[in-house]
């Protein structure tokens, strides 16, 4: 099967830009097939850092990127991230589908005064406008990036959609302009610019697979974000799990191969909502601090804390994970003690799966396995080059979840990595 699925087994900024990168060496097509530029992938190349939001990380490789229907594009945040790789020297290979959804700037003004109105149960969104924009689209009333192509279709669509943003304006109190001729004017300008790159991509891809091409697709966010099977609400609006290719990039089910689970070998997360094995004591600021957890795209610092099993199981289960990833397995390093939970309590009962209700999720009390830690390693290239413990630890997780790791990552760096043949 040519084609491989990467997905994030927990909260999102599990380091799946490098993974993508590494996995990308392979492929002549990388694809983004959900979220927009909530996410940030960081990939490091010798000395170069490059950031990116919502063009897929594989573009960095040369390889052909795409942004499939399933996300929610922000023109200004692309046409900017275009610019950058290109001031960059990085050959651009880029195809926009048309029916992908245009982040308007109304989305951003309502997401932020959501959150607002929310106060103490606010969802900690990146305020990027990825749900009002997503609630458009369900609720058929979205502008796609195709209707950025033409005067009249874009002129329509903003007359009919701004009477209501302006009757939410007042509600929220939001005291900004928003006029169909000033918004046309804008958007058919990007438009303009973004035209050599839109195209039907579910086409395209089709013709990937009939020419037998390889194809990733690349995720962003983490399961337990996804808008059904995560810690609901406090999820983004996508589906994050491995089947939003099929309905996020145009593809059918029998074409996704291998799916490839990133798992951090700790757990971290940003924004809002219960995180079971979350620490706030030293070992949480240890982690924070060496696994220099702060948000690629807000700068939040993230919530970290031990290895969630349950999570990663779930996220196995919903993905159908045939290989992992582990990442940042180096962090870990120096600590005396490191527990992985295995399980929750609730109410005195063990339960099976991750619970729906996120009122349980506030209150199951994980069960841990504790090991012994390891000292600082130098470069590892093999399992055998890591500590006898930090073997222990990977052997575990692999056993408990009955899916092979396939590759671990122990430092930001492209060669910071080994793989196992399994
Ligand atoms: P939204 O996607 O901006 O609506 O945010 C919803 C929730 O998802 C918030 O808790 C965000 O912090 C979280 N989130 C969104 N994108 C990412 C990501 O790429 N990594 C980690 N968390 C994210």
């Amino acid at each position: 099967m040519s084609s491989t699925v990467v997905i994030g087994t927990q909260w999102g900024d599990e380091g799946k830009g490098k993974i993508v990168d590494y996995f990308s060496k392979d492929a002549e097509f990388v694809v983004r097939f959900q979220g927009g530029n909530n996410a940030g992938h960081t990939i490091v190349v010798d000395e170069e850092v490059y950031k990116l939001h919502i063009v897929p990380s594989g573009v960095i490789q040369g390889k052909k990127g795409v942004i499939g229907n399933g996300c929610v594009i922000d023109p200004l945040v692309l046409t900017e991230e275009i610019k950058m790789l290109e001031d960059r020297g990085v050959p651009l290979n880029l195809f926009i589908s048309d029916r992908a959804h245009v982040i308007m700037p109304y989305h951003k003004l309502l997401d932020g005064a959501e959150e607002r109105v929310r106060g103490s149960g606010k969802i900690g969104t990146t305020k990027r406008g990825i749900g009002p924009c997503y609630s458009d689209k369900i609720a058929r009333r979205g502008i796609r990036i195709g209707d950025l192509l033409s005067e009249k279709r874009l002129r329509n669509r903003l007359q009919r959609i701004l009477p209501s943003k302006k009757e939410l304006f007042s509600i929220f109190q939001i005291d900004e302009p928003l006029h169909v001729d000033d918004l046309v004017m804008e958007y058919l300008d990007i438009g303009k610019d973004l035209k050599p790159y839109v195209r039907d991509t579910a086409l395209l891809l089709d013709q990937a697979f009939n020419d037998q091409k390889k194809v990733l697709f690349e995720g962003a966010q983490g399961t337990m974000l996804d808008v059904d099977f995560g810690t609901y609400p406090f999820t983004t609006s996508s589906h994050v799990i491995a089947g939003g290719v099929c309905s996020g990039a145009g593809v059918g089910p029998n074409k996704i191969g291998s799916v490839v689970g990133i798992v951090k070998a700790y757990t971290t997360r940003v924004g809002e909502g219960p995180m079971p094995t979350e620490l706030s004591d030293e070992v949480g600021h240890h982690l924070q601090k060496k696994g220099h957890e702060f948000g690629t795209t807000t700068s939040r610092p993230r919530r970290c804390g031990w290895l969630d099993l349950m999570v990663v199981k779930h996220a196995c289960m919903l993905s159908g994970v045939t290989h992992l990833a582990i990442t940042k397995l180096d962090v870990l390093n120096g600590l005396d003690k490191v527990k992985i939970c295995t399980g929750y309590n609730l109410d005195g009962k063990k339960l099976d799966g991750f619970p729906s209700a996120i009122e349980d999720v506030s209150i199951v009390e994980p069960v841990y396995e504790e090991f012994d830690g390891w000292d600082d390693f130098e470069k590892p290239e093999s399992l055998e080059d890591l500590p006898s413990q930090a073997q222990s630890y990977l052997s575990f997780v692999e056993s408990f979840l009955g899916v092979p790791i396939h590759v671990v990552s122990t430092g930001p760096k492209r060669d910071e990595t080994f793989v196992i043949d399994s």
